[in-house]
């Protein structure tokens, strides 16, 4: 049997996405492109080739075209095949494969992440499902998700994609503490808060936005009050998860770029370039010219 047996993965996008305003005032963060693709194709890309089949989007104001790039758009492929640009056909077509379905359920409210997660509940029922946070874009050799289903297989339980901060940015993370490794790069998780000040961090050992998850997590968001921020967090239902069944931290393969901030963003940007199969000698060559005037 495949060990990609985890067929389900949810995009929560109804966050507000202040910190990149006002370029996201009317579109969604998700869409913003890294060199020609948005963020939220990087995500389902990942997520499919972990084994997801079935693609749940949580939804907020502003966020409609998300739902529109999953979408065929008959129009412009008619304008594309008259102008004989089939290339470009392809690569519309290419988007989401024809076998793989999109959900899209509306978050009446950006409650916080854990609520945006419970929303998916009437979708995924009871079986594992794996989280993406689009924002975290992460550039591995083997796609993270893919790593994660892997772990899940060997050891059961929940997975969370894990990596160390600096010490002083644990207020801005999921922080965990850990028993002895099980297995290269996966620990049991024995603490988790949500993002704790440097001071009062149990380790620097951060949550980024990769979770596979057991279906018993429903039933632990629903026990969870606001938290930090006043919201409800996902870190608090994963709380009371680890304290009922084992929940690993994963230290992925793979370098992460935080696309939420402008600053992670602008990194992709330059290194999706540099890497890019058509773009990717002249940006160097570009790159190289610039810098002497640095
Ligand atoms: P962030 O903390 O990055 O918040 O949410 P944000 O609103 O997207 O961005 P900033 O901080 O205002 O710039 C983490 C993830 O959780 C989702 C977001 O879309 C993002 O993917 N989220 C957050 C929801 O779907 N619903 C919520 O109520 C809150």
């Amino acid at each position: 049997m495949s060990i990609y047996n985890v067929k389900t993965a949810v995009f929560p996008v109804a966050g507000r996405g202040t910190r990149f305003l006002p370029a996201t005032k009317a579109s969604p963060k998700e869409m913003l492109p890294i060199v020609d693709k948005p963020l939220i194709q990087y995500a389902a890309e990942e997520a499919l080739s972990a084994g997801a089949e079935t693609l749940v989007f949580i939804t907020g104001s502003s966020k409609r075209a998300i739902e529109d790039h999953f979408d065929t758009d008959p129009e412009l492929d008619a304008a594309l095949l008259a102008q004989g640009k089939q290339d470009l056909l392809d690569t519309l077509r290419g988007i989401l494969p024809s076998w793989a379905a999109c959900v899209y359920i509306r978050q009446s409210a950006p409650l916080g992440l854990g609520h945006a997660v419970l929303c998916a509940k009437p979708v995924v029922g009871n079986a594992p499902f794996m989280v993406h946070l689009a924002d975290d874009l992460i550039d591995a050799k083997v796609p993270c998700l893919r790593q994660m289903v892997k772990v899940h297989a060997t050891h059961g339980g929940s997975v969370l994609g894990v990596q160390t901060v600096p010490k002083s940015e644990t207020d801005k993370y999921g922080i965990v503490s850990v028993e002895d490794p099980i297995a290269p790069r996966v620990s049991r998780i024995s603490h988790i808060v949500e993002k704790p000040k440097p001071a009062k961090a149990p380790s620097n050992l951060a949550v980024v936005g990769r979770y596979l998850l057991t279906g018993q997590v429903f039933e632990e968001l629903t026990q969870v009050g606001k938290g930090a921020g006043g919201e409800i967090q996902l870190t608090d239902g994963i709380a009371r998860l680890l304290k009922k069944e084992p929940v690993y931290a994963y230290e992925f393969e793979g370098k992460r770029y935080d696309c939420g901030s402008k600053l992670g963003y602008l990194q992709a940007t330059v290194e999706f370039g540099l890497n890019h199969n058509k773009l990717g000698k002249d940006f160097r060559a570009y790159l190289k010219q610039l810098s002497k005037t640095l």
